[in-house]
């Protein structure tokens, strides 16, 4: 074989393991109809609020705004995406997913067809939760009404192809540091609802140009189109107590008085009000680990 030969034929070997690498689709263990058990059904309800799937899911019509039907935009700097009907209808929501199609949405990013969404859809944040809790959010969305409504497509702008976030995925992947371990059940119940269900740093951390979040800043503030995200790392709550911060997750008061505005406001109201006491205490506790405890 010639230089040139030898050359090609590795290039393309390289290529063809890249390529795969890229796109080969995530492997999952579970398989089959997803649990219709009233204790999944109803761990899977508490699960949905803790995770803030609400805020963006709930519909946005008069006939839909009391279900997760979707049709929410989401304006971002890439374009704007539509939080799709996730209620059990066939034809325009998940009626018809298995176990396996929930964990490869929730925990990889991937369509049931093995395509990729949008990352405005914060799979990255919940890529570490437990299957258990994944199939019992599952449990919980299939046991609602169907609702009927078609969400718009995302509008993206031309050079942005759904094929391109494997890529982004894998950097993504690279620069994702892992869990700490804090030996302590309280604080670490805090860090994966932060970091993981509940998704503070999807808003709240920084992000590079490509829009994947800066960890080594972690919860170190952002801005999301005009709106200002405050800092909500160890320096930034170096003033408010454990107490603080649970008074402020259940009512949205700060500690100088003022009550929160802005996008948080729906936070509070379907998600961090509704957490159990012990929840709250968790993410508090997580963080104002690095002040004193009480208050
Ligand atoms: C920040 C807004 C946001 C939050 C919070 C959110 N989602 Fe989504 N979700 C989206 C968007 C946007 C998409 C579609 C992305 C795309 O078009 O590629 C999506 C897609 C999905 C899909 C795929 C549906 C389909 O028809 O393909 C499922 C299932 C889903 N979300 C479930 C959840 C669950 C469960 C939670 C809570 C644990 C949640 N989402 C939280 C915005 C959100
Ligand atoms: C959808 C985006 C979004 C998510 C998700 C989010 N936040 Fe916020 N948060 C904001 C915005 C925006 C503000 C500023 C609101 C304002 O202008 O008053 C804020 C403010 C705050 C503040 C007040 C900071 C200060 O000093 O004034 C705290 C504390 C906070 N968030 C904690 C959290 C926690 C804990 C979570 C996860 C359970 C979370 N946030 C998830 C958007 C978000």
């Amino acid at each position: 074989m010639s230089k040139k030969a030898v050359t090609l034929t590795i290039f393309s070997i390289v290529s063809a393991i890249m390529l795969l690498w890229l796109f080969l689709p995530p492997t999952i263990a579970v398989s089959g109809v997803v649990s219709d058990s009233s204790e999944a059904v109803e761990r899977g309800e508490y699960l949905v609020i803790a995770g803030g799937c609400i805020s963006c899911h709930r519909g946005q019509t008069e006939q839909t705004n009391e279900s997760l039907a979707g049709g929410l935009g989401l304006e971002t700097e890439f374009g704007t995406f539509y939080a799709p009907n996730i209620t059990p209808d066939s034809a325009t929501g998940i009626g018809s997913w298995k176990a396996e199609d929930f964990i490869r949405a929730l925990k990889h990013g991937r369509q049931p067809s093995g395509g990729f969404y949008f990352p405005s859809f914060p799979y990255r944040a919940y890529s570490k939760l437990s299957e258990e809790d994944v199939l019992s959010m599952a449990a919980y969305l299939m046991s609602l009404e169907p609702v009927t409504y078609r969400v718009p497509e995302s509008e993206t702008p031309l050079w942005l192809a759904r094929w391109m976030i494997a890529g982004w995925n894998k950097l993504a992947d690279l620069s994702m540091p892992s869990d700490e371990v804090y030996g302590d059940e309280l604080i670490e119940r805090g860090a994966y609802l932060a970091r993981h269900l509940g998704h503070c740093g999807e808003c709240h951390t920084p992000r590079n140009r490509l829009g994947i979040p800066d960890y080594s800043r972690e919860f170190a503030g952002a801005e999301l189109g005009d709106e200002i995200i405050e800092p909500i790392d160890g320096e930034a709550l170096e003033e408010w107590t454990t107490n603080n911060f649970d008074i402020f997750l259940l009512l949205g008061l700060k500690p100088d008085g003022e009550f929160v505005g802005g996008d948080m406001n729906e936070v509070i109201e379907h998600n961090t009000s509704k957490l159990t006491d012990e929840d709250r205490d968790a993410l508090a506790a997580f963080f104002t680990r690095h002040n004193s405890a009480g208050g």
